[in-house]
């Protein structure tokens, strides 16, 4: 971890956050076109919101594999986009005919689910490997056909019967498209071109502390639409907890057809009429239980509009800072977070469902959390909605990690497009407190300037939540620690990484040093920690032994309670996960150790240490 010495002008700041909303919806803006030769960008829909709760299709389950490292299933021997690709699904008809592929014949992937951990020739593959699979359709009029990725990592072309539908960047967030012109009743096919390889250009780039897994990482469903359909909704509670706030966007207005919103629990049934361009916002006076991480309280609400109806369960409360203070509904709260890789405890990689969400969540219940940073990327929808039912407050962060290529005009349409995605999918999540726009960035002006229109666009897309970032700049002196990032200014809650102990420091210094940022504003330690192979048992002093690891929680967490104006913390982390970057044989082999368990989810001694600091937080 890097430090700048100096200081930083003091500033008194009472946040104000962002008194406008606009609601947006996700474009699923085609990415530059990959192929050599131009190509018309498919004309990307709007992101329709809780598609999965309309009548839908499950295509999980096998899909055909071809691994294709040089793209010879995309590009022609002048390297040209081929017009008869791997994406027509070609069969040898003829005795001659030379097809040099054949998707019936080939092994089999599971969707969901990263590849790297279903086949041992796939675990550090990063290339182009195609995926197939057919569907049946009864296709109807005055019907809208929609297929949903949850995430595909990191680009994927989709075609529908030999047609390319679309193209996706970005490995973590969800998208659609509409097939409904290439569709046909009867049986159709699906091919995805995904290139998991890593690019300088990318979001994230080339260096990341995770395991880049590749494929059709969560689910895949197709959604069933009458043509005049609910687009987009938001529900939230208004700062002073009197009304419910809402807006709703339909795809036509030509109907007269009004919205119905109902929250029978509230008594809440109201019909208003849509504006000729196909919104409508509205406030109603109501006094919904709050939602908490005591009490997770959500309300069944309906939303109906001439033949569509969604049904959703949302939890209402506000979320605001005061001084250094976090309020929940009102009233300072601690966070008592974890940080969280998106890896399953049930099975080796991605996780993807809601078994996996709920066996990591109610691990962090466990640990005595009220909070979790979701790192470093947006996670899947079951874990949100999993934080809504169990009750955990939610740090959701897209991954402008490290060194992203700041001063890129194109790199930041993609981290904008990310951090659209993010919102667009989980602005009805109660447990979402805040949105994160980077994790440890270089001080730079082009990066001040790249993230200060990032959390522009965050304040003026949702004025219900707290923006923050974590930052890794520190000045430091004998037992002194100060934060030194100007992003700081631009933040609601200041995110700081510190590895007093592991990465700097001595460690039986950490607990005397004093953290002084210039700022009234509230700070989550976001990362703190240091690593232990679960098992290895020996002296305090021994680096690697779980003593070791306790030790370090036992400093930091004093040092934690030097920090004024600190609102939580999320040390690094709940589960031991895979990277890279971890190479020390015997002790990493591929895992960086400083999960409070092992990847097996065996507990190390350093859970003790923070499970006894949490109780002893809830108990204040
Ligand atoms: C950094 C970074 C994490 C990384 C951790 C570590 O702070 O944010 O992504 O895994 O430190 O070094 O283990």
């Amino acid at each position: 971890m890097r430090f700048l010495f100096g200081f930083i002008a003091s500033l008194a700041a009472l946040v104000l956050i962002a008194c406008t909303s606009e609601t947006t919806t996700s474009q699923n803006s085609p990415d530059a076109n990959l192929s050599a030769q131009p190509q018309a960008p498919v004309a990307p829909i709007n992101y329709i919101q809780n598609l999965n709760a309309r009548k839908t299709q499950s295509l999980d389950g096998k899909w055909a594999r071809i691994i294709d490292p040089y793209e010879n299933g995309y590009y022609n021997y002048r390297y040209q986009v081929h017009d008869n690709g791997f994406f027509k699904n070609q069969k040898k008809e003829g005795p001659r005919d030379l097809v040099e592929y054949n998707f019936d014949t080939s092994p089999k992937l599971t969707v969901p689910g990263d590849w790297n951990t279903q086949e041992r020739e796939l675990y550090y593959y990063e290339g182009t490997l195609w995926y197939q699979r057919y569907f049946d359709l009864q296709k109807r009029e005055g019907q809208k056909y929609i297929v949903q990725f949850g995430a595909v990592n990191y680009h994927a072309i989709v075609y529908v019967n030999g047609e390319k539908v679309g193209e996706h960047e970005g490995g973590f967030t969800s998208f659609q498209f509409d097939i409904s012109e290439f569709v046909k009743s009867g049986e159709n096919f699906i091919v995805l071109k995904v290139d998991n390889s890593r690019a300088r250009d990318q979001v994230p780039t080339v260096n990341t502390d995770w395991w880049n897994y590749g494929g059709i990482t969560r689910s895949v469903f197709i959604a069933v639409i009458p043509d005049t359909h609910i687009i987009d909704y938001t529900l939230s509670l208004s700062s002073d907890m009197s009304t419910i706030k809402g807006t709703v966007t339909v795809s036509a207005a030509t109907h007269n057809a009004p919205v119905t919103l109902t929250i029978k629990e509230l008594g809440i049934s109201e019909t208003f009429a849509v504006s000729e361009n196909g919104t409508l916002a509205f406030s109603l006076p109501a006094s919904p239980k709050l939602w908490s991480p005591e009490r997770p309280k959500l309300y069944d609400v309906s939303l109906s509009y001439d033949a569509d109806t969604l049904r959703d369960k949302i939890g209402f409360r506000t979320i605001t800072v005061e001084g250094d203070k976090v309020l929940l509904n009102g009233k300072p709260v601690f966070m008592r977070g974890i940080s969280i890789h998106e890896e399953s405890l049930l099975h080796a990689g991605r996780a993807h469902s809601k078994a996996d969400a709920r066996a990591t969540l109610e691990l962090a219940k466990d640990l005595g959390t009220n909070f979790v940073r979701l790192a470093h990327y947006p996670h899947n929808e079951a874990m949100v909605k999993m934080a809504d039912e169990l009750g955990l407050m939610v740090w959701s962060e897209i991954p402008v990690y490290w060194t992203v290529l700041f001063g890129d005009e194109a790199v930041y349409r993609k981290a904008e497009t990310q951090l659209v995605e993010m919102m667009t999918r989980d602005k009805n999540r109660a447990s979402i407190v805040m949105w994160s726009v980077a994790n440890e960035t270089p001080l730079s002006d082009e990066r001040h300037s790249f993230l200060g229109r990032l959390i522009n666009k965050a304040r003026r897309m949702d004025n219900t939540r707290l923006i923050t970032a974590a930052i890794d700049t520190h000045s430091m002196s004998e037992n002194e620690i100060v934060l030194e990032d100007p992003l700081a200014e631009k933040l609601d809650v200041i995110g700081i990484n510190s590895y007093c102990g592991w990465y700097w420091a001595v460690l039986e210094d950490c607990a005397k040093k004093v953290w002084k940022s210039g700022y009234d504003k509230p700070i989550i330690m976001s990362e703190m920690g240091g690593g232990a192979k679960a098992g290895l048992r020996g002296d305090a002093g021994e680096i690697w032994t779980e003593e070791f690891q306790a030790t370090v929680y036992d400093y930091n967490l004093q040092m934690a309670d030097n920090i004024d104006g600190l609102a939580g913390i999320s040390p690094w982390i709940l589960k031991d996960f895979l990277s890279p970057r971890r190479q020390l044989g015997g002790i990493q082999d591929d895992w960086n150790r400083k999960g409070l368990v092992s990847e097996t989810g065996e507990k190390k001694l350093a859970w003790d240490v923070l499970q006894s600091y949490y109780e002893k937080k809830a108990a204040e």
